[in-house]
């Protein structure tokens, strides 16, 4: 195709086509069976297909660095992985170790489904003012994701994720700070997490949650130097207190799908939600309730 054809096709196809859809994992508790009964149910929710995860760890609950039995429950379902390493903490020589192993046991069946590998969660969140008001525990500086990074390249290379997307997960107000012009240079990707119920200093009553999500993105978008922003945490929640202006509640929450996920969805952002299953939490971010498997019927209709 000449490149003027090119450019035609390729402005002519959905852009939702690539776009991953999924939802936040914890580790704890879980085993192979449970991820998959999650995975399963995530991706039979009625009105809305969820067929991507992401995780915190590559480590398995209770064990010092055997992978995640979450990879082979997204094998045997079909469900793309966002793989984290947590990157706080004296912990990360076991993450490393256990992307080695996984990739070791899992590599050409792993490697398709890998949409892409966080080194860090909110690391430097943790440590910014807010963060440390906020009692939210041990961080770690761009420096040392950096580093880490590197490190997570030399270990994929050669192997079957050779090809995956290698980024950090970090607030909004993390990515705007000119601090990070360096760790945004090393990273391929950047996950934002955003959530306007927990901005206090902002009027953020859910009529204003839609301007002050997208907002979020768009000034994270202007520090990325050009690279892709996948939304990895956002939600509202269904019950629990109210927060400065936001009101926790069924309405309020599919209000918010309605206006975040579903404008992400048609924009094609890769984009996991937080979160399918909050069961027992204050404030709880729960798409369904409780239930194990969980329920396949949403709280709201998550019909776009
Ligand atoms: C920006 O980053 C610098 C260096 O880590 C830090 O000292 C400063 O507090 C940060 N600013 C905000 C608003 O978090
Ligand atoms: C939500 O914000 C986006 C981005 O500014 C905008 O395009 C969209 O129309 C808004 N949705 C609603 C329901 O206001």
């Amino acid at each position: 195709m000449r490149p003027a054809q090119l450019l035609a096709f390729v402005a002519a196809l959905p852009s939702t086509l690539a776009a991953y859809k999924g939802f936040n994992y914890g580790s704890t508790g879980r085993d192979q069976a449970a991820f998959e009964a999650d995975f399963n149910s995530a991706k039979n929710l009625a009105g809305s297909s969820y067929t991507s995860a992401r995780l915190y760890t590559m480590i398995q609950d209770g064990t010092t660095n055997t992978p995640i039995s979450a990879i082979p429950a997204a094998i045997n379902t079909g469900t793309s992985l966002l793989l984290g390493l947590w990157a706080s903490g004296d912990t990360f020589a076991n993450e490393l170790a256990a992307l080695k192993a996984a990739i070791e046991q899992y590599g050409s069946s792993l490697g398709p489904l890998v949409a892409g590998i966080s080194v860090g969660s909110e690391d430097i969140y943790r440590i910014t003012p807010i963060g440390i008001e906020n009692h939210e525990g041990v961080g770690a500086g761009p420096a040392v994701i950096q580093n880490y990074i590197s490190q997570v390249r030399s270990a994929i290379a050669g192997t079957p994720l050779s090809g995956a997307p290698v980024g950090h997960v970090d607030t909004y107000n993390v990515w705007t700070n000119s601090s990070q012009n360096a760790l945004i240079g090393d990273c391929d990707f950047l996950g934002v997490d955003a959530y306007p119920y927990y901005e206090t200093t902002k009027a953020n009553s859910i009529g204003n949650a839609n301007a002050t999500f997208w907002d979020d993105y768009s000034v994270t978008v202007a520090a990325s130097q050009g690279k892709p922003v996948w939304i990895t945490e956002t939600g509202w929640p269904v019950s629990g207190p109210s927060s400065g202006q936001a009101v926790a509640s069924v309405d309020n929450a599919k209000t918010y799908y309605d206006d975040v996920a579903c404008h992400a969805f048609a924009k094609g952002v890769n984009t996991w939600w937080y979160i399918l299953q909050d069961t027992g939490a204050s404030p709880s971010f729960g798409l369904v309730g409780a239930g194990s498997p969980p329920p396949t019927t949403p709280i709201y209709s998550l019909s776009c």
